[in-house]
């Protein structure tokens, strides 16, 4: 059986992530150091997962401590989630996220050299693309950073780029993510951010179940059709699928690759309302606020080559990730908590 190190293991997408791998056969080891998740997301997962739960608490910037799992478990790949991930803070703490997203995968890089594991899913992220100049997003785009923490995520790429070409032996599939909304269907495990939420669906998912009193939508006067902000909303589930489907083709193949993980299908802030309060039965309040300093009018992916090279495709739509969204939210209204 084909061993996966998961890193960031207990993180939103890492947790969906790994009972797909699981059901795809593989054994799944998983660490986190649980900087931006909880523990209990291992108890939810063991009653999911189809096969036993193995974990191990470390950072993947502790080199040691990486060794000892390395040597412990021999995987033959990794799939290296763990990274912070808030914009905003990533402005305010630049040197924190440049230490854990480019130390940790760096450290985790060494480690695998060290143990001749020299395949890596990498997660990026539609951020590498900056205000896009045209639409939908090929990977051949141009790329910029607008902050420090798509900064990691642009250089986190061109890291494993250059390890590639220095050492041909490794393979590396940098997936470059949308919108990743929605959550498992069993209502037990989902997106639990800490604080206010960043990110729109969490934040709107916390409204309709009463935690907060309404939404403030960043900007109406947009260039799109209602004056609001379009995105590439992607269920977590879909997305996890797409990470088998590029670890399987590192598995099966030579060679590296970079794809968007996205629909191809753009929704305005005001459709996820919408769609939100059909799936909830319950009402959103919002009320139409300034921009936010940075937000792009519109992004969606062109979704061809993950077709293509991964044979994926995103199945489940706007109102599956609301309604898998809601039923995480209303079950656990605290979260993991
Ligand atoms: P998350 O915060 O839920 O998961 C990240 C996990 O990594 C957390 O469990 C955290 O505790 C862990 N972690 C962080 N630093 C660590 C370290 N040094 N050692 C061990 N564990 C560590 O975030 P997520 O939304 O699941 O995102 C996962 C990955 O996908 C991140 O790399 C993120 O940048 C990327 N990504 C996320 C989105 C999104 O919108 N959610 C979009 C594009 C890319
Ligand atoms: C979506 C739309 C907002 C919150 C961010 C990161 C990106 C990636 C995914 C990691 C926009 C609007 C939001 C709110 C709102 N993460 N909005 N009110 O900005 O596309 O991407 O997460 O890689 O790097 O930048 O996602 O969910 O924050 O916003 O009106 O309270 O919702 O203006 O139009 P975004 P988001």
């Amino acid at each position: 059986m084909t061993t996966v190190l998961l890193t960031g293991a207990a993180g939103y997408i890492a947790s969906h992530t790994w009972l797909a791998l699981q059901h795809a056969g593989y054994r799944v080891v998983g660490v986190d150091n649980f900087v931006n998740s909880s523990p209990i997301v291992l108890e939810r997962l063991a009653e999911l997962a189809p096969a036993p739960i193995e974990f191990e608490r470390a950072d993947v910037g502790d080199a040691a401590a990486m060794d000892e799992i390395f040597d412990r478990y021999r995987p033959a790949a990794v799939v290296h989630f763990a990274a912070y991930k808030a914009v905003g803070e990533s402005v305010s703490q630049p040197l924190a996220y440049y230490r854990n997203n480019l130390g940790g995968l760096v450290n985790t890089c060494e480690a695998m050299k060290r143990h001749g594991c020299l395949r890596i899913v990498f997660s990026s992220s539609a951020t590498v693309y900056g205000a896009p100049e045209q639409l939908p997003l090929r990977e051949d785009a141009p790329t910029s950073a607008t902050n420090p923490y798509g900064a990691t995520k642009l250089m986190g790429e061109q890291i494993l780029r250059d390890l590639g070409i220095a050492e041909p032996a490794w393979q590396t599939a940098c997936l470059r993510y949308f919108n990743p909304v929605g959550a498992h269907e069993s209502g037990r495990i989902g997106e639990d951010p800490r604080g206010t939420p960043n990110n729109l669906m969490p934040y709107v998912a916390q409204v309709a179940v009463g935690r907060r009193a309404k939404l403030s939508v960043f900007g109406n006067d947009y260039a799109t059709p209602d004056g609001t902000g379009v995105r590439d909303y992607i269920h977590v589930t879909d997305l996890a699928e797409g990470h088998v489907a590029a670890l399987r083709r590192l598995l099966d193949q030579p060679g590296s690759l970079t794809v968007n993980l996205g629909t191809g299908q753009g929704y305005s802030v005001l459709d996820l309302v919408r769609a939100y309060e059909a799936a909830s039965g319950r009402s959103v309040p919002y009320e139409i606020v300034a921009r936010r300093p940075g937000d792009v009018a519109a992004c969606w992916a062109d979704p061809t080559s993950a077709r293509e090279l991964l044979g994926w495709e995103a199945k489940l739509d706007l109102t599956r990730m609301c309604e898998d969204s809601w039923r995480w939210q209303h079950l656990n209204p605290q979260g993991f908590n």
